[in-house]
């Protein structure tokens, strides 16, 4: 049957990595004769420049109707005095879906683990998911105030938003090694006082599993210098925000982490976890691969198309493992080279019949 996604190329480096990661699905839909209908709107600045709005309601209601949502990446200089910025678009949009859950995995391939700027040794042993809460917290509590010489933020958590993200990190971790690290900081937040009692609790219907407690600063440290002792991690909103960036540095690059978002449910929504790099952007120097994994993302997650995802994911492999990387990870492919690497790859593995998994 035919699947309708949403597709936001959005800003900056948006645009050029949503072209490699629909070239990807392009390929796969025809080596694996799948069909999908993708329907494009404008979101964040370019949504702005267009319709004064980084969330036009015709772009929300084509996220509400479609079967998944592929984001890219929004946001900019030309954008930071908007009244209504491209961020917040993105945080009305995962409000409007009940977006809760933002699953960002981090796993250190063999051909990764030589390009991390940590010690590869280090590097390759990270293999876990951080499980970030998504629609609360301080992203979204009231009252927010800013005067000439003060400003207020409000970090609020209701037990069910702490409880519901508990109860998805618990059942991923059934699906992994069965290790939960909830991550707060109980040693001074209200916030997170709760959110350990509330661990504690939701552990108790999970014996299968184990539960430990971090303070995020030494997460901070330990998800760098230790990353084997971490399967899932589970956090509120800013926490994960933060902790998924860094953990960025284990593979490599920020230019390589994708994430998945889901509602209890409705569409899913499938994104990197970087921004528009405003820095690279028309450069055609931008790693595609974060957008080329959430697209590997949503055909397991949202389609069950788990052979069709492994075999891209073998493909870019292949790619990394032959030299072909792009200037975060210390190469000289442009985007459009490295995407056509990857399409070159996944159709000479389909001729070879190498991509039976
Ligand atoms: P960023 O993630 O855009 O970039 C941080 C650094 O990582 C930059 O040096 C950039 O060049 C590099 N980088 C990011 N993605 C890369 C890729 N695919 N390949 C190679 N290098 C890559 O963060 P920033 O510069 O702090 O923010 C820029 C804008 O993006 C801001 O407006 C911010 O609000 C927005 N933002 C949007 C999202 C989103 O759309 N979900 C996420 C984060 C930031
Ligand atoms: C992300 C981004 C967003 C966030 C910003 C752009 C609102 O950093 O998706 O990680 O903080 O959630
Ligand atoms: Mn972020």
């Amino acid at each position: 049957m035919t699947k309708k996604i949403t597709v936001l190329a959005g800003d900056g480096i948006g645009p050029e990595i949503m072209a490699a990661g629909l070239a990807v699905l392009q390929t796969i839909s025809e080596l694996d004769q799948l069909s999908f209908e993708i329907t494009t709107a404008d979101f964040g600045g370019i949504a702005i420049d267009h319709f004064v709005d980084p969330l036009p309601p015709a772009t929300l209601s084509a996220c509400q109707t479609a079967d998944a949502i592929l984001l890219a990446a929004i946001g900019g200089p030309n954008w930071e005095q908007a009244k209504r910025t491209p961020e917040m678009g993105l945080l009305a949009l995962r409000q409007a879906l009940q977006l809760f859950a933002n699953l960002r995995p981090i796993k250190v391939t063999p051909a990764l683990s030589k390009l991390s700027p940590l010690k590869a040794e280090i590097a390759e042993k990270a293999d876990f998911i951080v499980v970030r809460e998504l629609t609360s917290g301080i992203y979204f509590g009231t009252p927010r105030e800013r005067t000439e010489t003060s400003a207020l933020d409000t970090n609020t958590y209701q037990a069910d938003e702490i409880k519901r993200i508990l109860k998805k990190a618990f059942e991923i971790a059934r699906t992994r090694k069965k290790k939960v690290t909830s991550v707060d900081k109980a040693n001074v937040l209200a916030t997170s006082k709760l959110w350990r009692q509330l661990a504690e609790e939701v552990a108790e219907d999970y014996p299968d599993c184990t539960l430990q407690h971090q303070y995020v600063d030494s997460a901070a440290m330990k998800i760098i210098a230790q990353p084997e002792e971490f399967d899932v991690i589970v956090t509120e909103n800013l926490f994960g925000d933060i902790l998924s960036d860094e953990a960025s540095v284990l593979p490599g690059s920020l230019g390589l982490l994708a994430s998945g978002s889901h509602s209890i449910n409705g569409p899913s929504l499938y994104e990197p976890i970087h921004g528009s790099a405003p820095d690279i952007a028309g450069t055609d120097t931008a790693n595609p691969l974060s957008m080329i994994y959430s697209v590997t993302m949503m055909l397991k997650e949202s389609f069950g198309l788990i052979t069709s995802a492994e075999k891209i994911e073998q493909a870019c492999d292949e790619v990394l493992g032959n030299g072909v990387l792009t200037k975060d990870l210390g190469g000289t492919a442009k985007t459009t080279e490295f995407t056509a690497a990857v399409i070159k790859q996944l159709k000479e593995d389909e001729a070879d019949g190498k991509n039976i998994i």
